[in-house]
């Protein structure tokens, strides 16, 4: 399996050019399908899940023509079954997806449950609860869900949690129902916003998405759009992390800095300065980083996606710090393999206590999951040594070039597929460092 092989120890200088949101491009790819006329939606992030969400598009009929890495052309007019094939699917939390698209435009869909991380138990009753609510028929069998409706009717649906899967499903449901939906107590992520402004420049009527009520008046059919997706909040969040973590000196381009606010504000408290400009934030870290508190809070709160990249910088700051994870209850692993190399974290609960100001030293580690996966790798960066990540297939999953855009800001860090080829870098990199 590949690697990342680091030797750390170098502050990240220099800039790094942040790709399309992974969570607003796997909604608004499977949102695509729901017009016979053809859609063109660039900014696309070339990663595992969105690769895998249009191979399984393609595998129901979907005709799609790949522009470039970043640009594709989608037409789902002849979608010849509604039976998402599980063998690719359960890759991919986002197959649940699919299943608010086909059912908002054929009235029927058959998706396997969803797979994807295993950072918590992942319900999807919410989702459930929604479709019910417009009408359908929804039942879960042999891993399989089966939504069907002779037509759906505009509701008003209250979310019992907030959730962004649930909203964005739910939304899409709505968009051709009849009448008119209201969601409260929706999310406002960033991404659930990109979702509901693909469909309206499909023709749909979604008003207050990025508020908690979002209202929907159903139209009778969509037409083809050109969509281009927002930049990564979270991918933005995680090299800005990388930056405070190795002391560096970053300038993280293409975002959007309202969406960052939360990850700025928790980087000043930690000592970093960070300057904002139209579509770039610059995160210098040549002070020595400080103790903070954080509580993963839905959007505009600090993102759940970004608490590892948080906890392993924690570690290195002088002072007890504490981060509660208010939203999945199994996102801590990264810990274990953290305290390998040199950090000094409890977990109780869903609270983890980081005694700070300790150093890395660098050890073989795996990465448990996608985020997990990108924290590990910033602590590589931070450590004294060589550091070798396994089981990278999770990181590839949401980050684009995730090593060439770190080797761009002076990391030494390559994928390996082999012992050999971890021997020639450790060799390779002392010669340099
Ligand atoms: C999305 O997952 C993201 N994934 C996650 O990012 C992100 O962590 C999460 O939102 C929260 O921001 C994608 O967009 C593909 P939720 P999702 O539904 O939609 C509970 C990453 O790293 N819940 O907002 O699955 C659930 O258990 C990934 O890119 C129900 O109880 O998350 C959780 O506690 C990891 N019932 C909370 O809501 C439901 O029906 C938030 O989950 C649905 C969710």
């Amino acid at each position: 399996m590949a690697q990342y092989v680091i030797r750390g120890g170098t502050p990240l200088v220099g800039e790094v050019e942040i790709g399309g949101a992974k969570n607003a491009a796997l909604g608004i790819l499977a949102a695509s399908i729901m017009t016979d006329e053809t859609v063109t939606i660039d900014n696309v992030p070339d990663v595992r899940d969105t690769s895998v969400l249009l191979e399984a598009m393609e595998g129901i009929g979907v005709q799609m023509h790949r522009i470039d890495r970043h640009t594709v052309k989608i037409n789902g007019s002849n979608v010849r079954n509604v039976n998402i094939e599980y063998e690719l699917i359960k890759k991919i939390r986002a197959s649940y997806y699919l299943v608010g698209a086909l059912l908002g435009k054929y009235r029927e869909a058959e998706v396997p449950l969803p797979g994807g991380c295993n950072i918590g138990s992942r319900p999807i009753d919410q989702h459930i609860k929604g479709f019910r609510a417009l009408g359908a028929e929804v039942e879960v069998e042999h891993g399989v869900i089966h939504a069907r409706a002779k037509k759906l009717v505009g509701a008003h649906i209250y979310m019992d949690v907030v959730t962004v899967g649930a909203t964005i499903n739910i939304m899409m449901a709505a968009v051709m129902a009849e009448g008119k939906t209201t969601i409260e107590n929706a999310a406002k992520e960033p991404h659930v916003v990109d979702v509901a402004n693909f469909l309206n420049s499909m023709g749909a009527q979604i008003r207050g998405a990025g508020t908690d009520v979002i209202r929907i008046r159903g139209v009778s059919r969509l037409h083809s759009a050109e969509y281009s997706i927002i930049p990564d909040q979270i991918e933005a969040g995680t090299f800005m992390f990388a930056s405070a973590a190795t002391r560096g000196d970053v300038m993280i381009k293409n975002v959007i800095p309202k969406h960052l606010e939360s990850i700025t504000s928790k980087l000043i408290e930690m000592n970093c300065e960070v300057d904002e400009f139209d579509d770039a934030v610059r995160v210098v870290a040549a002070r020595g980083l400080r103790a903070t508190q954080i509580k993963t809070l839905p959007y505009p709160g600090f993102p759940t996606d970004m608490q590892p990249q948080a906890g392993v910088t924690l570690a290195l700051s002088e002072g007890t710090s504490t981060i509660t994870e208010s939203i999945f209850e199994n996102r801590f692993k990264y810990v274990d393999e953290v305290v390998r190399m040199g950090a000094n974290i409890k977990v109780e609960g869903n609270t983890a206590i980081i005694t700070g100001g300790g150093k890395y030293s660098g050890a073989n580690i795996t990465a448990p999951d996608l985020r997990a996966g990108a924290a590990l790798c910033i602590a590589g960066l931070a450590a004294e040594g060589v550091t070798v990540v396994d089981d990278i297939h999770y990181i590839e999953r949401g980050y684009e070039d995730f090593d060439s855009k770190l080797r761009a800001m002076g990391a030494q860090i390559e994928k390996t597929e082999s012992e050999r080829e971890v021997r020639k870098f450790k060799l390779r990199s002392k010669i340099v460092s």
